[in-house]
């Protein structure tokens, strides 16, 4: 059982519940901003395990800490520092989470082995609640099996998880996954872009007159953010990135010519392949990259439950910037293919 005792479950309010569940080391799905999350608390190793478990989660990928204060934080990032200060005042509770040197309360578990912890305060009142409740943070990753779409909405982590207990509140207002940045003293480093640029960042400092640095000398960052596969967020129907305006029968042809070269496993955990595809849908995405991240995953999952066999998406030269690019970058990822204008030419993801 997953989520605890049935007939506890049938008692108290949905906090009081969500509470005990995860005091007796179970997990519960929370509801952020951002996406819907699979959380447990980080003195609980069963609930921790659990996480991984049920997402089928390779223990390589760490985990990202919630916190409702900065005194919480502090007690699992060790090198908190001024620009922490100024970057938590800015941007908490909201979609940034910071990466630095971890404490000895964050279990191995959570951070994958690694010496330093992600950490963030959401902004939903009901997990905000919950954390309070709690007295210690809840380590969630997002509320989906390893690999596949984010869930924005409590219902897409039901059809996922039967038997996971949600916490049910709105759609999530962001759509898309925290900004991930590494602070190492006054260096900086953005692991995972999200839906807090570069440029906000930069202002939040500059404004306060901190100095700081921006690290990009390392080139690899599989070692440093293990969890930023070349695959992820992938949903159920093979998704054709298209770059130029390919028509449908083009774009149909493709795809079945590099059939054998969508990817049928993400680090060695199987997904589902197809023979040949027929039937494709379009994932058209509003211009304004604030509403385009929001609608992203709920539309990828529409596109995957519909009658298409594939889904492709149309890049356009008008999708720049910092937003841009966080979009680009789980599009890219949930990708299989990718056709480039005018030739058919073929492009490993
Ligand atoms: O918005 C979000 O961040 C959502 C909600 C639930 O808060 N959570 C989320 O978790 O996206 P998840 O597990 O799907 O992605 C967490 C990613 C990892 O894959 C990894 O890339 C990065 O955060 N991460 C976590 N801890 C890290 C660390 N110590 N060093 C580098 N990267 C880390
Ligand atoms: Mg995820």
């Amino acid at each position: 059982m997953l989520s605890g005792d049935v007939g506890q479950l049938q008692s108290g309010s949905e906090l009081d519940q969500a509470e005990r569940i995860l005091d007796q080391g179970g997990v519960v799905a929370i509801p952020t901003e951002t996406v819907y999350g699979l959380a447990a608390r980080v003195d609980r190793l069963e609930g921790l395990q659990k996480i991984f478990a049920v997402k089928n989660r390779p223990f390589f990928d760490p985990l990202i800490v919630h916190v409702d204060s900065v005194e919480l934080a502090r007690q699992y990032l060790a090198d908190w520092n001024p620009l922490c200060t100024v970057l938590a005042t800015q941007f908490w509770p909201g979609p940034l989470s910071l990466v630095g040197p971890k404490t000895a309360a964050v279990p191995d578990l959570i951070t994958a082995g690694l010496s330093t912890v992600a950490v963030r305060i959401p902004k939903n009142g009901k997990t905000l609640e919950l954390i309070h409740r709690a007295g210690v943070g809840l380590a969630a990753p997002s509320a989906n099996r390893f690999g596949k779409t984010s869930p924005t909405e409590s219902a897409h982590v039901k059809s996922e998880f039967s038997d996971v207990f949600v916490i049910h509140d709105e759609p999530a207002e962001i759509g898309i996954e925290s900004t991930v940045l590494r602070v190492n003293g006054s260096q900086l480093r953005i692991l995972r872009p999200g839906m807090i640029s570069r440029a906000q960042i930069e202002a939040a400092l500059d404004e306060a007159n901190l100095f700081y640095s921006w690290d990009y000398s390392v080139v690899d960052v599989g070692g440093e953010s293990p969890g930023q596969l070349k695959h992820h967020y992938m949903p159920d129907r093979p998704l054709i990135w298209v770059d130029g305006d390919m028509d449908l029968p083009a774009i149909t042809r493709f795809a079945n010519q590099h059939i054998d070269s969508i990817p049928d496993e993400i680090a060695g955990v199987p997904i589902q392949h197809v023979a040949k595809v027929e039937k494709g849908v379009e994932l058209v995405l509003p211009t304004d990259p604030r509403l385009a991240a929001r609608e992203l995953y709920g539309k990828l999952r529409q596109c995957a439950e519909g009658e298409a066999d594939f889904i492709f998406f149309r890049w356009q030269p008008s999708m720049q910037g910092d937003l841009w690019q966080a979009i680009l970058d789980r599009l890219g990822k949930a990708a299989s293919l990718r056709m480039s204008s005018g030739s058919l030419s073929f492009h490993d993801m």
